[in-house]
């Protein structure tokens, strides 16, 4: 365990922009253009933050905190509060702890430029980031738009007004960049690591009727590889994997990527084929549409689909106190698959499991949950990074939208035998030469992660 004299936030700011690489910012423009030219993708490190102690009661807590929140972003019908039931279910710290994720980026914004850690969340599409940590006079750049902006989600709400300034991420500068400045933020979407979010969804999607910054950054694709950590590691935030804006990075997957077409450019919205878990598969009925999002922990589906999926497990329960939650007995090693594109992609017995509900680590709280009754909704289902840590995941833009998962290149998220694996239908051929190529690259990504872990450590 490390100690610092320093906040973790202060520290990882340091470190942050001791590692970033600075780009001159070029004249400012109070416009955006957008067009479809390709430059060369660029990688930019991302980074995980997650809470690393919670007891039974915070689980439970920010378990209700997380469906509300879904229920609110996606207008699902919220169903009514059984938090009287509020089952005790003891004070004693989690055991195993993967629950509550966020990966982000350091962003530039402004004139000097000010780096802001904004959530990457592929499931909207403003940018805000909070008054309490950029303050418009001190940037030459800015420019007040001057209308109300206003976002509301079940568990909480941002308000603020809209303005436009320089952003800067993965060697693309976006003079102009339309966003937020949020100066009423409720608490629970507030922490001290990050100043907002970056959403990278379409523009019908957003509130303020903006370009996203891919688009705005004149790039057609994006791609994401999120890193898990060791469910043993004590730091709150930690190295999170790579963000690539304008194509993808061949170092980090491997084999081929295999895409589906975008139902409706709102969300990053495609057709879920199926489901299975414990090597039975579920029937979906028509409940198949699926939002991708980066910014969502868990994997949510319609209740009469996750209660078929969890009468598939010996010993599962609801969870009571968690609406929409099940539990099950933590020695059974539980796994799942989801369908896309005729692609079967695997789930661990790691992934399906977020923690144990207490000490005694009898039961475990599952990464399927219930979002409520779906009927009123145009999708059913939200797949976030339990299931995209298990891939590396292309969003591509163009006349027909489209997402695509490749199997990530080795050694990158392998925690041991009950790591997640996609099914390759078609195997990669793998030359000599492509060995020692892929070799030679994994090599590298090790040494960029030592040198960003160790200058962590270091700070
Ligand atoms: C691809 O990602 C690796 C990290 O795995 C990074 O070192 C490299 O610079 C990236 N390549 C490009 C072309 O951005
Ligand atoms: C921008 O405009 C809004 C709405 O008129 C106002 O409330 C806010 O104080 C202004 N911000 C700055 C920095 O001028
Ligand atoms: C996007 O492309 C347009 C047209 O080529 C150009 O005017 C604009 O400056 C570009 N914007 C960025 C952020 O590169
Ligand atoms: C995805 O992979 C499966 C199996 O290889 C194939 O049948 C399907 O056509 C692929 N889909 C797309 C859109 O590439
Ligand atoms: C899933 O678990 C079952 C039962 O333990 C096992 O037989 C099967 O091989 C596992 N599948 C995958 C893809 O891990």
């Amino acid at each position: 365990m490390v100690t610092s004299p320093l906040s973790p936030r202060g520290l990882f700011l340091l470190c942050l922009a001791a590692a970033a690489t600075t780009y001159a910012a070029p004249a400012p423009s109070p416009d955006v253009s957008v067009s479809s030219s390709s430059k060369s993708p660029r990688t930019y490190p991302i980074v995980k933050k997650r809470t690393p102690t919670r007891t039974g009661d915070d689980l439970l807590s920010w378990a209700n905190n997380h469906r509300s929140h879904l229920q609110g972003k996606y207008g699902f019908e919220t169903a009514t509060s059984s938090s009287s039931k509020r089952r005790d279910v003891g004070v004693a710290p989690l055991v195993n702890y993967q629950h509550d994720s966020t990966w982000y980026a350091t962003f530039e914004v402004g004139t000097p430029a000010k780096a802001l850690n904004l959530v990457l969340d592929t499931g909207s599409s403003d940018i805000w980031v909070s008054a309490s940590n950029f303050t418009p006079s001190a940037s030459s750049t800015f420019s007040n738009a001057s209308s109300a902006f206003s976002i509301t989600y079940g568990s909480g709400a941002v308000n603020g007004y809209e303005a436009r300034d320089t952003f800067t991420l993965a060697g693309h500068t976006v003079p102009g960049m339309p966003f937020a400045v949020a100066t009423e933020v409720s608490s629970n979407l507030e922490d001290d690591v990050t100043s907002g979010i970056a959403g990278l969804g379409f523009q019908a999607l957003s509130s303020a009727n903006s370009v996203p910054f891919w688009q705005a950054a004149n790039e057609s694709e994006f791609s994401f590889y999120l890193q898990r950590s060791p469910s043993t590691d004590d730091v709150t935030v930690s190295t999170g994997g790579y963000f690539t804006l304008g194509g993808t990075n061949t170092s980090l997957y491997q084999g081929d990527i295999n895409w589906s077409n975008v139902i409706s450019k709102t969300y990053w919205l495609i057709t879920l084929g199926g489901v299975s878990v414990a090597d039975s598969s579920i029937d979906i009925g028509s409940t198949n549409k699926a939002a991708i999002d980066s910014g969502t922990t868990l994997i949510g589906g319609p209740e009469s689909v996750i209660a078929a999926m969890y009468s598939k497990i010996d010993g599962a329960s609801a969870i009571e106190g968690a609406d929409g939650y099940y539990q099950y007995p933590c020695d059974s090693s539980v796994n799942a698959t989801l369908t896309f594109g005729n692609q079967q992609y695997s789930l661990g017995s790691d992934q399906f499991e977020v923690a144990a509900l207490d000490s005694s680590g009898e039961y475990c709280m599952g990464a399927f949950f219930s979002v409520g009754s779906t009927s009123a909704s145009t999708l059913q289902w939200i797949v976030g990074d339990a299931f995209l840590s298990s891939v590396y995941t292309i969003m591509q833009n163009g006349d027909t939208a489209r997402v695509g998962f490749a199997a990530l290149a080795d050694g990158l998220n392998d925690g041991g035998a009950s790591s997640t694996t996609v099914a390759r239908t078609q195997p990669a051929t793998t030359s000599g030469a492509a060995q020692h190529k892929a070799m030679a690259a994994q090599l590298a990504v090790m040494a960029v992660l030592a040198a960003v872990v160790g200058q962590a450590l270091l700070c």
